[in-house]
């Protein structure tokens, strides 16, 4: 059977999947044949938590195919039962055999796999099992991480070269660095990636991450989940290394203005990605308060916080007299299985002003007009998606590209305040104070300016939707 058929193949956690799976449907949209490889036990969570029945009623060329895992079934992949090498390691070995296969089958069914899309964490994976197997077709890399952290990345070894890294300690985080083009002064080294620093969170040397980033020059192709004006100075210096770069972000609000555009928009449901159970009560909650009058608190899939800092954040958020909306995931506390009254404690002494919540819908939450600021740890989904809703945030970064994210947000696009190292309820409360009082309208403006140039990038003729369809001729023209 003739036609291009994609493999789309993410890393098996939340933020990884949540991306690529966002992508994978924009590709269907455009009569793509589609194969998603997800782990069993994600795939279960989809099925529980996220509609994935439905999404693949939807559209006829997208299937899933699971590989066995890589940690205990139940343990959620981002949280500390799973390290970050046990997933990376045990994903490919289960993976490389799967996809060999797929790369030779022939059905005639579906077509034969024309391109693989595959997580540029993986590295080399792809482009190996392709020159084994003798077979020449497109291995596109994509990055889930932010286009300004992918820079530094590709940029370690010469840090190491130039004796900017390694980082001397805690009395050296505020030196500048000045040999990342493009970026020069702009990062100091409490803003490189958490993985330059001595005894780094995450389980991940930064070796190693700068290793697999290096693969992506091996890749035909790189797609990054930005736009063109968001991160034009960066793209512009990674072009110089990488020749072809689809800037086909953000992928959820693209693939929302498709869906619009189309029947998928008004009679399908909404195909959430979620892990976890999506509680949908603070819809309600929200419609009862005044515009943009509350702070939503989220530190994502994955961030793990200590119960001094949980303190410290509401004891900061409830000085601050301000509304909030405060996501408190079942695993966020360190050790909070030996301490379940915590949470019914926080909700009871927090009731009048704020609501406390395991999981929400966020987009939908980022976009409610009761919502004033997003005290967020910078992921990158998170930081899109509180772009494009022209949220301003404060930013507490957690680990890997987040410490860069933050930086951009407080010092590039001006769309917030970076409060990366510090735990602190009197700067909480003056943050959330500053960001949702004092320099409300500064930071307004410029949020609700980049919202604009991010909804426009995805519309027709913008950069990110012409990035797409470059995209999308470049698969079907190497399918032919
Ligand atoms: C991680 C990294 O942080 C990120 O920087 C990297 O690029 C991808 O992997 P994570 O830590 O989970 O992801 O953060 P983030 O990228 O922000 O993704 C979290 C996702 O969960 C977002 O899409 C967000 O909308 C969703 N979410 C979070 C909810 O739907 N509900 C919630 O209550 C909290």
């Amino acid at each position: 059977m003739a036609g291009a058929h994609v493999v789309v193949f993410p890393c098996p956690l939340q933020g990884h999947v949540g991306s690529m799976l966002k992508l994978a449907e924009l590709l269907a949209l455009h009569h793509l044949h589609v194969t998603f490889i997800n782990t069993h036990s994600n795939h279960n969570r989809l099925t529980r938590f996220g509609n994935i029945q439905a999404l693949s009623a939807s559209y006829s060329t997208l299937h899933f195919i699971t590989i066995a895992d890589c940690y205990r079934e139940g343990k959620h992949p981002g949280s500390r039962d799973a390290t970050m090498g046990d997933i990376m390691l045990s994903t490919t070995l289960h993976a490389k055999p799967l996809l060999r296969n797929i790369l030779v089958s022939e059905s005639p069914a579906i077509p034969k796999v024309s391109c693989v899309i595959q997580d540029g964490i993986f590295g080399s994976l792809s482009n190996d099992l392709a020159s084994e197997l003798g077979i020449r077709i497109p291995i596109i890399h994509f990055r889930t991480s932010s286009a300004c952290c992918f820079w530094p990345y590709f940029w370690i070894p010469k840090l190491f070269e130039s004796k900017e890294l390694p980082i001397r300690g805690d009395g050296d985080m505020d030196r500048t660095i000045s040999n990342i083009p493009g970026m020069e002064n702009l990062l100091r080294c409490r803003d490189l990636p958490s993985f330059c620093r001595p005894g780094a969170k995450g389980n991940m040397s930064i070796d190693w991450v700068s290793f697999q980033t290096q693969q992506s020059l091996a890749a035909d192709a790189l797609i990054l989940n930005t736009f063109e004006e968001l991160d034009h100075l960066v793209l512009s210096q990674i072009r110089l290394h990488f020749p072809k770069v689809y800037t086909a972000g953000p992928v959820h609000h693209h693939l929302n203005v498709r869906k619009a555009e189309t029947n998928k928009g008004n009679d399908s449901p909404s195909f959430g990605n979620s892990f976890f159970e999506t509680d949908r009560s603070c819809k309600a909650w929200l419609d009862a308060q005044p515009q943009g009058s509350v702070i939503y608190v989220s530190f994502g899939s994955s961030t793990i916080v200590t119960r001094e800092e949980l303190m410290e954040f509401w004891h900061g958020l409830v000085n601050s007299k301000k509304r909030f909306l405060l996501v408190m995931r079942p695993d966020l506390v360190v050790g909070r299985e030996n301490d379940d009254q915590i949470l019914e404690k926080l909700k009871e002494e927090t009731k009048e002003r704020g609501l406390i919540l395991e999981w929400t819908p966020q987009e939908e939450v980022l976009a409610h007009k009761a919502i004033g600021g997003f005290l967020t740890h910078s992921g990158w989904n998170s930081t899109l998606e509180s772009l494009v809703a022209g949220v301003p945030m404060i930013c507490w970064p957690y680990f890997a590209d987040q410490q860069v994210n933050s930086r951009f947000v407080s010092e590039v696009w001006k769309v917030g305040l970076d409060m990366k190292d510090v735990c602190d309820r009197d700067v909480v409360e003056k943050m959330v104070n500053d960001l949702m009082v004092h320099r409300r309208e500064e930071f307004l403006k410029s949020a609700q300016a980049m919202a604009m140039l991010a909804h426009k990038s995805v519309s027709p003729g913008g950069s990110s939707y012409s990035s797409m369809e470059d995209l999308i001729h470049y698969i079907k023209s190497a399918s032919k």
